[in-house]
């Protein structure tokens, strides 16, 4: 059992490189493809989550102008599959960039699939994109990341200098309620940040703060945690379903690999999935997570 808080937090953290090491192929496997939520209209009743996550990228790629960009950046793009959505609909060069080796092999091998000449991805750390050795950009898009950073002001005033005056930056992330109780972080914010390995999330406010500071002028700011909710019972069920399935040779050929890859902590982080998602779901349903939607424009 944890004792303290800060117990509970170092049982369960690893760097975030090793958390989707260990995990990615379990997302791809059961989750999908696009690591991000998607949006339903009120009208939905929550019924089709493809076509919900169709109408969810054609919103963000016209909010950042992607059809008639030249230059269009996608931090933390996990797997490539939206990099390669909007390569698909533009003639603009897009760079997707990440920090997991395991989630960049997912996006070599869709490369290689797609034989996209617009397309291209990299290796690297938003903490340092200002290094990025790379043409300032006319468009940024950032889905459901920015929580995994340790210092997320800082590292929008790195996006900043990746930006061309006026370029349009769409940040969609998962904030904290304002002000949640003691009990309420101890019970459910925790260990939801440990099982994910998110050192802690953003409230709106500070967001707003840190897009000022940086250098930017937030166009459109939406909540959209109402809308996203099914994705978190969808996730919730999907682990149910998955801790119910009978181990297979592949699986554990898989947690063979991602042990001598990550170390014994590999099967653990898998494990802890199930608790993540029991987390986010909880999170969620106490409004405490939020699910919001930042359009920016640099300055
Ligand atoms: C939940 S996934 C979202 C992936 C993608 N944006 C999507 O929507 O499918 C979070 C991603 O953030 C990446 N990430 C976390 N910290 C990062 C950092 N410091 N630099 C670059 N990528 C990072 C992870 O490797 C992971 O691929």
């Amino acid at each position: 059992m944890f004792e303290t808080m800060q117990d509970r937090r170092r049982g369960c953290r690893a760097d975030v490189r090793t958390v989707f090491g260990a995990t990615a192929d379990l997302y791809y496997e059961h989750w999908g493809e696009f690591f991000h939520l998607a949006i339903f209209e009120q009208e939905d009743g929550c019924v089709d989550w493809d076509a919900a996550l169709e109408r969810t990228h054609q919103r963000y790629f016209q909010a950042i102008g992607g059809a008639h960009a030249r230059r269009i950046l996608e931090l933390a793009c996990g797997g490539g599959a939206f990099s390669a959505w909007m390569a698909e609909r533009t003639s603009a060069d897009v760079l997707g960039v990440d920090i997991s080796d395991a989630q960049l092999a997912h996006a070599y091998k869709r490369l290689k699939k797609k034989q996209l000449a617009n397309l291209r991805f990299i290796e690297h750390d938003i903490m340092h994109i200002a290094e990025l050795d790379e043409a300032p950009f006319d468009a940024a898009v950032w889905l459901d990341a920015a929580c995994y950073l340790p210092d997320k002001h800082a590292a929008l005033k790195g996006v900043a200098t990746r930006l061309h005056k006026g370029a349009r930056l769409l940040l969609v992330d998962w904030c904290r309620a304002k002000r949640p109780t003691a009990l309420q972080e101890e019970m459910l914010l925790e260990p939801f940040y440990g099982y994910w390995g998110i050192p802690a999330m953003e409230t709106v406010g500070g967001y707003e703060q840190a897009f000022k500071a940086a250098g930017f002028r937030v166009l459109e700011l939406e909540d959209l945690s109402e809308r996203v909710a099914s994705n978190w019972e969808r996730g919730y069920q999907i682990a149910l379903k998955a801790l119910a399935e009978p181990t297979t040779v592949e699986r554990l050929a898989e947690v063979a690999v991602n042990t001598i890859k990550y170390g014994r902590q590999a099967v653990q982080l898998a494990k802890n999935q199930f608790n993540a998602a029991m987390f986010a779901k909880a999170a969620a349903d106490a409004g405490l997570l939020r699910y919001v939607y930042f359009l920016a424009e640099k300055e």
